[in-house]
């Protein structure tokens, strides 16, 4: 779990790029790479697995967000090694505007999706997680996290907007940036918490589905 999390953090911190530096920037954002790398390893099964198995509501939706994923990723990475200035400086393939945009627009997608990714692997993040602290099921916690979902829900979309992320992912140029001379520690909490937000949207309505695969598979059931 330490994995996804350190990606999570060093794809946070890439996004403060008028805060880090150049230097900095392309540092952190090689080191998520690096890791993305190990947890495609980690995690190959799935992929090996594909062909494999009936796919119900919630399997296609896994399936269509890691598409998105990919895509996205590989976008951020292609223009990542061509406008590189710092760990690839002697290439320098291009200054080109248009490749800087589509560098921070996928850079947003990629933020966004990857809340969703973690949502739609939620309840498995609880259960190793549970099992690493040795928890038991209890009630009361169960009910406090809920409560604490419902919380970052909710200050998940007030960072949203002041964040300006709906413009910053419509492909539009945003002239309010994030002034980092004033504060900088609200920037990294507003985007944890938006990006918690949607994580848990999308664990809900993992939820959501498997209630909806549950019903359709008891009508099959019913008519034979
Ligand atoms: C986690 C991965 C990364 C994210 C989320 C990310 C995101 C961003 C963002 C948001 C900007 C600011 C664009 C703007 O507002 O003008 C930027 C700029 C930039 N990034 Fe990245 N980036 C990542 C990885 C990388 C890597 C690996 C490199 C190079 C090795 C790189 C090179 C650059 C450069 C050179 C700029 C400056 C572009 C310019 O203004 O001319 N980035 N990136
Ligand atoms: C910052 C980037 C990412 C984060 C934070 C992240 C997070 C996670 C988490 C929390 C899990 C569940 C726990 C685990 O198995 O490790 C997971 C699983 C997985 N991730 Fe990612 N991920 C990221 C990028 C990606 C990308 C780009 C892909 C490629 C499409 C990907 C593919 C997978 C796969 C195939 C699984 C296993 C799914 C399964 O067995 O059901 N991840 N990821």
């Amino acid at each position: 779990m330490l994995l996804p999390a350190a990606m999570a953090a060093l794809l946070i911190s890439a996004l403060a790029y008028w805060w880090l530096d150049n230097g900095p920037h392309e540092i952190f954002g090689t080191l998520m790479f690096g890791l993305l790398g190990w947890h495609l390893t980690t995690n190959r099964r799935w992929f090996l697995k594909l062909r494999s198995g009936r796919y119900d509501a919630r399997r296609w939706v896994v399936l269509v967000t890691h598409i998105w994923l990919g895509i996205t990723m590989t976008v951020l990475a292609i223009t990542s090694v061509l406008i590189s200035r710092s760990v690839l400086s002697f290439a320098q393939f291009t200054n080109n505007v248009r490749v800087v945009e589509l560098h921070w627009f996928s850079a947003y997608w990629v933020a966004i999706i990857v809340a969703v990714h973690a949502g739609t692997h939620w309840t498995r993040v609880m259960t190793v997680t549970g099992n690493v602290l040795r928890l038991s099921p209890s009630p009361i916690r169960a009910g406090i996290l809920r409560l604490a979902a419902l919380l970052l829900l909710g200050l998940g979309t007030w960072s949203f907007t002041v964040l300006g992320v709906s413009t910053k992912l419509m492909f539009g140029y945003s002239l309010e940036f994030w002034d980092f001379t004033s504060a900088v520690s609200p920037f990294f909490a507003h985007w944890t918490v938006v990006m918690a937000g949607v994580a848990v949207f999308s664990h809900y309505a993992m939820i959501c589905l498997r209630q909806v695969d549950k019903v359709r598979i008891h009508k099959i059931e019913g008519q034979t």
